[in-house]
C-alpha cells in the first residue's frame, strides 16, 4: 500500500492529525482509561468494544477485529479507496501531495474515480436533454406531478430520450471506454454483439453519495407501462441497500433537526423536499437495510418511518423497526391511509399538515400493536397469544430494562393478561443475542488462536525500541510461529534497521492484509503491565517461544527421521539422529 506514495508523506500526514478527533466526529467516543471507546460502528453490538488509542494512533474492534489507522478508518467508515483517503486526510492536514502527473499518484486513478467521471458525464448528458425541444412531454409531466423547474436542477433530473445509442455516443465522443460503460452499468451487451443504452424513454433521477458524487440512476417511466422503474445494477460504486437517496442534500438537517423521516419512493423524498420537509431520505423500495440504517445512524439516532399504507408497507416498516431497535434508534410511524404516499400526501394536503402528522407519529409499540390487532382476533386465545408473542418479540429486542418493564406493563393493561405472565414469556425469549453479534463474534473467533508470548513481544517491542535489540539478539522473525506475527516482526525490522520510525499507525500502511494489521491492534491494546513486572514477563515470553521453537524443530526431525528409517538411507538416518539429540540437550 505504501508504495504508491512516499512514506515520508504518509508518516507526515499521519503526524499531523489525531485519530481521536477524526473518529469523533463519526461516532461519538467516551474516554476509558487511556484509551477510547463506543460502540463498533463495523458490527452490531450492544455494549462498546471498539477501542481508540491516542497515544498509538489505532483503533482496534474486540468484537468483530477490525482495527488500523486512519487511512484504514476512511476506508471502511466512507467506502473510500487508499488514495481517496490519503487525498482526503493530506487535506485535512495541510500536506501537499505529489503532482497528479507524478506516477506515485496517477496510478491512483481507480476504478471507483473512472466510473463516478462516467456517471458525471452521463448526469450532464441526461440533465441536458431534459431542457431539449424534444423533451417537452417531459417537462410537463414533471410539472404535473408538482416538481419546480428550480428542484428539477437542485436534483439534476434529466431524461433518457427512446433510442438504443444516444449515451453510448454520447460518452463515445468523451473518449469513454464501452467497457467502462457497461462497468457503470449504462449500457447493455446484445445478443449478436454491441451494446445498448441501458435507460430510454425515462425521466432519470440520479443518485449521489453523502460525498456528493453521482453513483447510479433510477428511471421512471412517463406512462402507465411496467417495470414503473429500472435502476442501476450492482456496480463497484453503487449497491442499492448500501445508499440512502437523498442524504446528499438533508445530511445536514437530519444532523440539525436531530431526526430523519424515512420514506419509500424518489418523488416521496423530492415533493416533501421542495416544500421545506428537509429532513429526509428515502430507502429506494421497501425495507431498510442494516446499512442504510448505519448510515442514517451518523447523523442521528432518531427515526420517523412513513410508508404506504398498503400491507407491502406495513409489512416493510415492522420489518425495518425491529431492525432499528436493535440498532438503538428511537423509532416512530406514521401509518398512511391506504393508496397514500408522502408524495401524494404533501400534493393533497400540504406540507403543514404532513409535519403535523410527523409531529405526533405514534411510537412503534401502539403501531405494532394496531397493526397485530387487525391481524388476529383479540377475542379468542390464540389470536391473543399471538400478539402477545409477535410484540414480545419487538420488546425483547430493547436493551434498556425500564424500557422492557415499561412495555410489558402496557402490554399486559392492552391484552389484559397478567403482568407477571408477559414477564414470565419474556424471560423465556432471553438471551437476547442477536445474530450479527453471533456472527461477528464468531468471525473473530474464527481467526487462529495466537501464541500470547507472541502477541506480547510485539507490543513489547512498540513500546520500547530498546527491546527490539534485546529480542532479536535471542529470537529471529521466523521463530514466531504464526505467519502474520513472523510478517509484523519482520517489517518492524527491516523499518528500524532502516532508522524509520515503527510507530504502530505508520506500520499499519504496509499491511494490506487484514489478518496482520489486526494482529498488530490487538497486540497493542493487551492489557498493560505494571513496571516491575515487565522484565520478568519479557523473559518469559522469550523463553516460551523458544520452547516453542524446539518443539516443532523436534517435531520436523522426528518425521525426517521416520522417513530415513523407511527409506533405509542409513547414513542420513544417523546424522538426524545426532541432530536429534543434541536438541534435546539444549532443551534441558
Ligand atoms: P412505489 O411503487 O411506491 O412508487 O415505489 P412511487 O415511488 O410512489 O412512484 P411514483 O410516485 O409513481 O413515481 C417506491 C419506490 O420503490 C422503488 C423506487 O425507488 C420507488 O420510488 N421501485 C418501485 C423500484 O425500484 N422499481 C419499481 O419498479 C417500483
Ligand atoms: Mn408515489
Amino acid at each position: 500500500m505504501a508504495g504508491r506514495i512516499p512514506e515520508n508523506i504518509l508518516e507526515d500526514i499521519l503526524g499531523r492529525l489525531d485519530l481521536v478527533e477524526l473518529i469523533s466526529g463519526y461516532i461519538p467516543l467516551k474516554k476509558s482509561g487511556r484509551n477510547f471507546k463506543a460502540n463498533c460502528p463495523f458490527h452490531h453490538e450492544k455494549t462498546a468494544s471498539f477501542m481508540v488509542s491516542p497515544d498509538r494512533q489505532i483503533y482496534h474492534c474486540f468484537g468483530c477485529g477490525e482495527s488500523g489507522n486512519a487511512f484504514k478508518f476512511l476506508m471502511r467508515h466512507e467506502r473510500m479507496d487508499f488514495p481517496e483517503a490519503v487525498e482526503l486526510l493530506a487535506k485535512k492536514a495541510g500536506v501537499n501531495l505529489p503532482k497528479q502527473d507524478s506516477p506515485e499518484v496517477s496510478r491512483a486513478a481507480s476504478l471507483s474515480s473512472q466510473l463516478y467521471k462516467v456517471n458525471e458525464l452521463a448526469v450532464s448528458f441526461y440533465e441536458n436533454n431534459l431542457y431539449a425541444e424534444s423533451a417537452a412531454a417531459t417537462r410537463e409531466y414533471l410539472s404535473k406531478r408538482g416538481i419546480s423547474p428550480k428542484t428539477a436542477k437542485e436534483f439534476h433530473l434529466g431524461f433518457a430520450a427512446s433510442g438504443w445509442d444516444h449515451l453510448i455516443n454520447f460518452l463515445r465522443l468523451k473518449n469513454i471506454s464501452l467497457a467502462l460503460m457497461e462497468k457503470a452499468g449504462l449500457i447493455l451487451p446484445k445478443e449478436g454483439g454491441g451494446y445498448y443504452d441501458r435507460f430510454r424513454n425515462r425521466i432519470i433521477f440520479p443518485v449521489f453519495d453523502i460525498r456528493l458524487r453521482p453513483i447510479g440512476f433510477g428511471a421512471r417511466v412517463l406512462d402507465k407501462s411496467l417495470p414503473k422503474y429500472l435502476n442501476s445494477p450492482e456496480t463497484p460504486v453503487y449497491t442499492k441497500g448500501r445508499n440512502l437517496f437523498g442524504l446528499n442534500l438533508s445530511k445536514d438537517c437530519i444532523r440539525d433537526a436531530d431526526s430523519a423521516i424515512i420514506v419509500e419512493g424518489y418523488l416521496d423524498f423530492i415533493i416533501p423536499y421542495q416544500e421545506g420537509i428537509k429532513n429526509i431520505v428515502a430507502s429506494q423500495g421497501t425495507a431498510l437495510t442494516l446499512e442504510q440504517i448505519r448510515l442514517l445512524k451518523r447523523y442521528t439516532n432518531k427515526a420517523v418511518m412513513v410508508y404506504d399504507g398498503d400491507t407491502a408497507g406495513q409489512i416493510a416498516t415492522l420489518r425495518s423497526l425491529d431492525m432499528l431497535i436493535e440498532e438503538g434508534m428511537n423509532v416512530k410511524i406514521v401509518p398512511l391511509p391506504k393508496g397514500l404516499d408522502p408524495d401524494a400526501l404533501v400534493r393533497l394536503k400540504g406540507a403543514a399538515s404532513f409535519k403535523e402528522m410527523i409531529d405526533q407519529a405514534a411510537g412503534l409499540f401502539d403501531y405494532k400493536l394496531e397493526v397485530l390487532k387487525s391481524r388476529h382476533d383479540m377475542k379468542e386465545a390464540h389470536g391473543k397469544s399471538r400478539i402477545a408473542s409477535e410484540m414480545l418479540l419487538t420488546i425483547n429486542k430493547f436493551d434498556n430494562a425500564i424500557l422492557r418493564a415499561e412495555y410489558s406493563k402496557r402490554l399486559s393493561e392492552e391484552i389484559n393478561i397478567p403482568e407477571n405472565c408477559i414477564l414470565e414469556e419474556l424471560n423465556k425469549l432471553k438471551p437476547n443475542t442477536l445474530p450479527q453479534e453471533k456472527l461477528s463474534s464468531s468471525i473473530a473467533g474464527s481467526t487462529p488462536l495466537i501464541n500470547p508470548a507472541e502477541k506480547m513481544l510485539i507490543k513489547f517491542m512498540l513500546e520500547e525500541k530498546e527491546l527490539i535489540e534485546k529480542i532479536m539478539g535471542e529470537l529471529e522473525p521466523a521463530d514466531f510461529q504464526d505467519t502474520r506475527t513472523a510478517k509484523v516482526v519482520s517489517i518492524m525490522l527491516d523499518l528500524f534497521s532502516r532508522g524509520k520510525s515503527i510507530a504502530p499507525s505508520l506500520l499499519l500502511n504496509y499491511f494490506s492484509e487484514d489478518d496482520a494489521s489486526q494482529l498488530l491492534c490487538e497486540s497493542i491494546f493487551m492489557p498493560e503491565l505494571l513496571e516491575e513486572e515487565r522484565e520478568k514477563a519479557l523473559n518469559d515470553c522469550i523463553r516460551r517461544i523458544k520452547v516453542e521453537r524446539l518443539k516443532s524443530r523436534r517435531e520436523r526431525l522426528h518425521v525426517q527421521i521416520k522417513s530415513a528409517q523407511s527409506s533405509g538411507d542409513e547414513k542420513r538416518l544417523s546424522g538426524l539422529i545426532r541432530e536429534f539429540h543434541e536438541l534435546i540437550k539444549k532443551g534441558d
